[in-house]
């Protein structure tokens, strides 16, 4: 799959992956400490306990694997890792690393207790993965010398470093991968005060005129998703800026999300014709991923990082061994009636 693909994908208001347009806005709103890193308390917690200990001991921080739907604070948790530890971090992706030489000419470049961030960690080959092992658990690094009958393998030792993978599937990691890492953190989508405290601070910071309704109003459409908050409220600042008088109130934010077609909870166009599909077209479910892909001309990869994960976390969607089942719940954001018939064979 090559990354112009990926891009097209992504453009869409309400998908929590980052856009072309969010990398300043990333780099400018992303906390830089853990006081600045609203919510995820457990996590936040447990991460701190982990590094003062390490610290205590002048160790380096145990791996650490990192997952959940794209912006929720995963890459911002691995800056914020590094800059507590105070050390460097080195940051590359599942795809960027193509050849096990790659990723040992990385790790050779580390120094003592470093932080290397892989990104999409899901996304690399089994060649580099396997380079992978000996690093993470003995932090040592096989290479091998001369070809056929004449090569021989060397370990080298590499620095004691951190890494730290983050990825939005967690199924497809390998358990052997898995199983390095010493920690494994998966982030929530967030409650709608935790949304709004970001929201806050972010309108400080890009200096946006607010007010409480209007915050209120961006938190309740941002999908839990922090990315997603501050992508609308950019919006809304823009919106505000134009038709109004500079003010995102209740009313500026109300009108400029619905031009967007995003919803009063968050769901836009796609959310309606996946719930739409499931219901209309295959009687409620269950039915396959990729068939609902198919029939709406979506990635079936989107669907599963981007909008089902909200969709269940709503209750419109169930995962079933024979496919997604949209819930009374769903029948009913959409107004339509529930006359689903329990499936054949059912016992009552
Ligand atoms: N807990 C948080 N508090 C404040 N802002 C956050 C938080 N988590 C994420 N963000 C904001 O959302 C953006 C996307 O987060 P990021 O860490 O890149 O998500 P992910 O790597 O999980 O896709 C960040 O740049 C930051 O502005
Ligand atoms: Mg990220």
């Amino acid at each position: 799959m090559s990354e112009k693909t990926e891009d097209e994908e992504i453009e869409r208001i309400i998908s929590g992956k980052p856009k072309t347009e969010d990398t300043t806005l990333d780099t400018s709103l992303r906390p830089r400490c853990f006081d600045d890193f609203t919510g995820q308390e457990k996590v936040k917690e447990n991460l701190r306990i982990a590094i003062a200990a390490a610290k205590g001991r002048g160790e380096a921080l145990d791996h650490v694997l990192l997952y959940g739907p794209p912006g929720l604070g995963k890459t911002t948790l691995a800056y914020i890792i590094a800059a507590e530890m105070g050390v460097n971090l080195r940051i590359t992706s599942g795809p960027a690393v193509e050849r096990s030489g790659d990723l040992a000419a990385i790790l050779t470049n580390l120094h003592r207790h470093d932080v290397l961030f892989i990104d999409e960690i899901h996304r690399l080959n089994r060649a580099v993965e396997e380079v992978l092992y000996p690093a993470m658990e003995d932090f040592g690094l096989d290479i091998v010398i001369g070809k056929g009958a004449g090569a021989r393998s060397l370990r080298l030792t590499l620095p004691d470093f951190t890494l730290i993978g983050a990825t939005t599937r967690f199924a497809l990691l390998s358990p052997p991968l898995r199983d390095r890492f010493g920690a494994v953190y998966r982030l929530d989508f967030y409650e709608e005060s935790a949304i709004k405290t970001i929201l806050k601070r972010s309108t400080a910071i890009l200096q946006v005129k607010a007010e409480g309704e209007g915050l209120s109003e961006i938190a309740r459409r941002a999908r839990g998703t922090p990315r997603v908050a501050n992508r609308l409220l950019k919006r809304v600042r823009d919106y505000a800026q134009v038709m109004a008088d500079g003010i995102a109130t209740q009313a500026v934010a109300v009108e400029a999300l619905s031009k967007l077609e995003v919803d009063h909870i968050g769901l836009d166009e796609i959310d309606h014709k996946v719930l739409r599909t499931i219901i209309e077209k295959f009687n409620g479910g269950p039915v396959g991923l990729d068939t609902i892909a198919a029939s709406i001309s979506e990635e079936a990869d989107t669907i599963m990082d981007v909008y089902e994960p909200y969709l269940l976390q709503l209750g419109f969607l169930e995962r079933t061994p024979r496919g997604r089942l949209a819930t009374p719940l769903a029948y009913a954001h959409l107004g339509l009636p529930y006359n689903k018939k329990p499936p054949q064979g059912t016992l009552l």
